[in-house]
């Protein structure tokens, strides 16, 4: 598996090779991620894996910082699920000068954006960079960032870009908690507490389906997590095909949930279908 740190040499080792599948990462693989991969490698060609903790999308006081930078562990783990190449720039490789041309995605104060000032513009600007590096044919995304792929399915479309957006399922522990790199920085009790977030969610769909108002259900599932000692973001109702609130008779919904557990912010969604 080659590793290519540089924009001039990723030209030259994917030698205008067709159809490229992309797997944007900031690193610190988990299983959720090799998934991404396995999925990548049905999809037929190459497959590159790009690695790059991505300054622009944190804000103050988040943690880019302290992110944790695991490339040997993480090539390794790539290499074993059949991926070609790793492409981990340096942010000087991807960001070479002061003044940052950025992309400002809607719905970018909405859900995660309007905790996280910023961020989507980060997450859509890094990614289109990619996608002009790259140029693969297909790239995936997993859903437990459900604004995040929403937003970069909107973007891919609205500009043009001649690439298939495929969607990877969340990835579970046992208990039901979502895979993601920020588990890690859960206390032994935090994790033991965290699973909670999905069985709320899957607790607000049951209430949903029985035709709950969209606000109780909010309520009810905000108040579950605050219970338990959880710092709630946000609990919203969305619907799967605007990302706003939905209209009545739009029974394809999402609940989305951000939530913190000690200084650990976890995110978590379902689907739900209301008939
Ligand atoms: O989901 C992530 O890990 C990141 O937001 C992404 C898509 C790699 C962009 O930095």
């Amino acid at each position: 598996m080659d590793r290519i740190f540089n924009a001039v040499d990723l030209r030259r080792a994917l030698g205008g090779a067709e159809g490229t599948v992309l797997v944007p990462t900031m690193g610190n693989l988990h299983e959720g991620h090799i998934d991404l991969v396995r999925q990548a490698r049905q999809a037929g060609g190459p497959v590159v894996t790009s690695i790059f903790v991505n300054p622009l999308q944190f804000g103050q006081g988040e943690d880019f910082e302290c992110y944790p930078r695991t490339l040997e562990a993480d090539c390794d783990k790539l290499a074993a699920a059949g991926c070609d190449l790793v492409f981990c720039p340096s942010v000087t490789e991807m960001y070479p000068e002061t003044q940052t041309f950025t992309v400002h995605p809607p719905l970018a104060d909405q859900l995660c954006g309007a905790h996280r000032p910023g961020h989507f513009e980060g997450v859509c600007t890094v990614v289109l960079k990619l996608f002009n590096l790259v140029q693969p044919a297909q790239a995936i995304f997993g859903k437990k960032d459900y604004q995040q792929l929403y937003l970069l399915k909107a973007m891919t479309r609205q500009f043009n870009l001649p690439i298939r957006i495929l969607e990877g399922e969340t990835i579970r522990a046992q208990d039901g908690l979502a895979l993601s790199s920020r588990n890690g920085y859960l206390t032994e009790a935090e994790r033991a507490e965290a699973p909670r977030l999905y069985q709320v969610l899957q607790a607000a769909a049951v209430r949903l389906k029985q035709h709950d108002t969209l606000a109780r259900v909010e309520a009810w599932a905000t108040d579950a997590l605050q219970q338990h000692g959880w710092n709630v973001d946000y609990v919203s109702v969305r619907s799967r095909n605007s990302l706003l609130t939905p209209e009545n008779g739009d029974g394809q919904r999402v609940i989305l949930a951000a939530a913190r557990l000690g200084t650990t912010r976890l995110i978590d969604n379902l689907e739900v279908d209301v008939d």
